[in-house]
């Protein structure tokens, strides 16, 4: 579910994420989702939901009771699992304790806040609305009414150091109950730090400087037991996302809300869904044909393929050549067996007892390059890898 709204815009940030300075017509949007969840049930039919993520923008900034009035809504139109992970997305600028009660009692089980950083100049630099003590505050809040929490912190941000982030990351496992999203900065396309970036104002880590952070990343959390499960997500093991794991086995979903995306299996063929991504526009649209859906495409096999593999790689469990099989893609033999010597992947047995290809913690760190080789069947090189393109950290939710 995506909640498209925002106290203020992060100069770093290209999610479909829109401030309202005049407010929001908080009941016309409710109005909004409750009608495109009944237009996804009357397609979906009976399933059982085992995960919702309310992802932003800035959910936080919900009513308690629109976010009860969505999950209600989940429940009446499908079967929801008793053990259902509920996760909703926080702004620490967003948080106060009456809140957090109101989302628990509505059946939020987990939560993931935006902290950024643990230094109050970094925040400003980000354009943050929070101090670190703000941060602070709502991750205490949050463990004070939920089991689960989780927290994002950005890197390889403009100067940063690797003493400098050992100092931080520490600080933040100090604070971190078993889940922690660690991304690092990307500098996307018509943001204004692309703008500053252009203009030669905001220096970037180079790929020696990103590499070193991100070695500094796997051996900390490595170290207090937070498993990079996937690329930029670490966790003790049993904490992982139950969502995010969904989408990267390539699971179905529904996606609802401005902007979101889904795939689901309708007449045995997986389909991409998408929605009207402009707020105002989707709630007129809804109001119209009861759901703002624009696109609900057939995947072909290679196209299937194609993602099961790019989602699959993000994971520390790999990808199930024999799932691949089936869509008609094999990754040649000869691109695997040069990866693999190169030290980049690892092919092993699955959990299923077929055979697996797994990116290593040095091959997930150039991912994006290794699954263009693996998908064009290119040969790779050693004296190529300085060169090799970074993989782009997985800052949005597939569904946005
Ligand atoms: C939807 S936001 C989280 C909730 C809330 N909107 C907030 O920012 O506090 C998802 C996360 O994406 C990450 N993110 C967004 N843009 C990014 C970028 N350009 N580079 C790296 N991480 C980014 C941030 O860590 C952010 O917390
Ligand atoms: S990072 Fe979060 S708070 Fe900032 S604009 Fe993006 S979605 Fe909104």
């Amino acid at each position: 579910m995506h909640w498209p709204f925002c106290a203020q815009k992060c100069p770093y940030c290209d999610f479909n994420s829109h401030v309202r300075f005049g407010g929001v017509d908080e009941t016309r949007f409710l109005k909004a989702y409750l009608s495109e969840l009944g237009h996804a049930a009357s397609l979906t039919g009976p399933r059982t939901v085992s995960s919702i993520f309310l992802g932003g923008g800035t959910p936080s900034l919900m009513a308690p009771t629109t976010v009860a009035a969505i999950l209600e809504r989940i429940a009446e139109l499908w079967t929801v699992a008793p053990d259902a992970e509920i996760t909703l997305e926080a702004n620490p600028g967003s948080v106060e304790a009456g809140r957090f009660r109101g989302y628990a009692s509505g059946g939020v089980t987990r939560v993931s806040l935006g902290v950024q950083s643990l230094n109050d100049d970094v925040l400003r630099s980000l354009g943050r609305i929070h101090s670190v003590d703000e941060a602070k505050a709502a991750i205490e809040i949050a463990h004070a009414h939920f089991d689960r929490v989780s927290f994002d912190l950005i890197y390889a941000r403009p100067g940063q150091t690797s003493e400098a982030w050992r100092r931080e990351l520490k600080e933040a496992l100090a604070l971190a109950h078993g889940h922690l999203s660690l991304y690092q900065l990307t500098i996307e396309p018509e943001t204004p730090f692309a703008a500053l970036h252009a203009a030669g104002k905001l220096i970037v880590p180079d790929a020696e400087q990103a590499l070193a952070l991100y070695e500094v990343t796997q051996e900390l959390t490595g170290a207090a037991g937070l498993l990079a499960y996937e690329i930029s997500n670490h966790a003790v093991p049993g904490d992982e996302s139950r969502h995010n794991l969904l989408y990267w086995r390539y699971g179905e979903y529904v996606g609802c809300g401005p902007g979101a995306h889904g795939r689901l299996l309708l007449h045995g063929a997986r389909h991409a869904t998408s929605v009207e991504r402009q707020p105002e526009r989707w709630a007129d649209l809804v109001g119209r044909e009861g759901h703002g859906w624009v696109e609900q495409l057939p995947l072909t096999r290679a196209e299937e393929a194609d993602e099961r593999l790019l989602m699959g790689l993000r994971l520390a469990e790999g990808v199930d050549l024999d799932r691949l099989a089936p869509e008609g893609a094999v990754p040649p033999l000869a691109a695997v067996t040069e990866l693999s010597q190169l030290g980049f992947l690892e092919v092993m047995r699955g959990s299923g007892g077929g055979r697996c290809i797994r990116a290593t913690q040095k091959g997930r760190f150039v991912l994006n390059e290794i699954v263009l080789r693996l998908a064009l069947g290119l040969e790779a090189r050693q004296d190529a890898y300085p060169q090799w393109t970074f993989a782009r950290p997985p800052t949005k939710h597939p569904t946005t």
